[in-house]
């Protein structure tokens, strides 16, 4: 049993890119399950109701979301009506969505959880402790968890991972754009890493315009961030899942731009 992940997915660069991908992704790795971060889908904040379809008709089985969730308002016009769209779980009681769906994938099922960090990020509900209750409740319900911790710092990341080994499939790490070299099977059975890394434009900052963000540094004016143009970069992970016992067996970076070509 496969699942994919796709690192988030940013601008109309981004959903470009995973419409040309993920197929081809697909094809070489043949999924199950797809999983796809779309929280900088729409202009590089947030999600609106064309493109949370438009990302579930290039291949998403479920959309995952982050801090930028609320950015685009009409996300709360249809986000209780998206069955396939998991918002962080650790926001406090009474915002709109849910933190978590469980989807059948052939005769098993996953669950896919979304949390969002607390180190350097707005304070939401302890994800540790919300998680921890989560994966208790949906234990039994679904064979396989699948964690996207939307994070800044590696070391709450890795904290998560191996509070939860053992007790989920995977904890993804994103939010931060960059992918880290450290995926692994964690000692019981989690397949982890700190970030999966981003999809849409290669040579900006975080997928923004440069010259805007190297002012922006250079000056400490405010200015409006533009989501880059340019070359492409495609990133995510493939893990590969034992179904009888939910647990990984492999975790493998995907990681394609004109300096790692897709075929390598
Ligand atoms: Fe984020």
């Amino acid at each position: 049993m496969k699942i994919m992940f796709i690192g988030d997915v940013v601008g109309s660069p981004g959903r470009n890119v995973l419409k040309e991908y993920l197929p081809k992704l697909k094809g070489k790795y043949r999924p199950d399950f797809t999983v796809v971060n779309g929280e900088n889908a729409a202009g590089g904040k947030g999600i609106n109701e064309k493109i949370y379809h438009e990302i579930k008709e290039a291949g998403a089985d479920v959309i995952t979301l982050g801090n930028h969730a609320w950015d685009k308002k009409e996300i709360f016009d249809f986000i209780d009506d998206a069955k396939d769209l998991v918002r962080p779980a650790n926001f406090p009681s009474g915002t709109p969505g849910v933190g978590y769906v469980i989807k059948k994938v052939g005769n098993k099922s996953v669950a896919v959880i979304n949390a969002q960090g607390r180190v350097f990020m707005n304070d939401n509900d302890c994800p540790f402790r919300k998680l921890e209750s989560i994966v208790d409740e949906v234990r039994g319900k679904a064979s396989m968890i699948f964690i996207d911790f939307h994070a800044e710092a590696t070391s709450e990341k890795q904290a998560v991972g191996w509070f939860l080994d053992g007790q989920v499939t995977a904890v993804v790490g994103t939010h931060t754009h960059v992918q880290t070299a450290d995926e692994r099977i964690l000692p019981n059975g989690t397949a982890y890493i700190s970030d999966a890394g981003m999809t849409g434009p290669y040579d900006g900052i975080l997928g923004m315009d440069r010259e805007v963000i190297i002012n922006r540094f250079l000056t400490n004016l405010p200015a409006r961030f533009e989501v880059a143009k340019g070359r492409e970069q495609c990133n995510g992970v493939i893990i590969d899942v034992d179904p009888s016992s939910g647990m990984s067996k492999s975790i493998k970076r995907i990681s394609i731009n004109e300096d790692r070509p897709f075929f390598d």
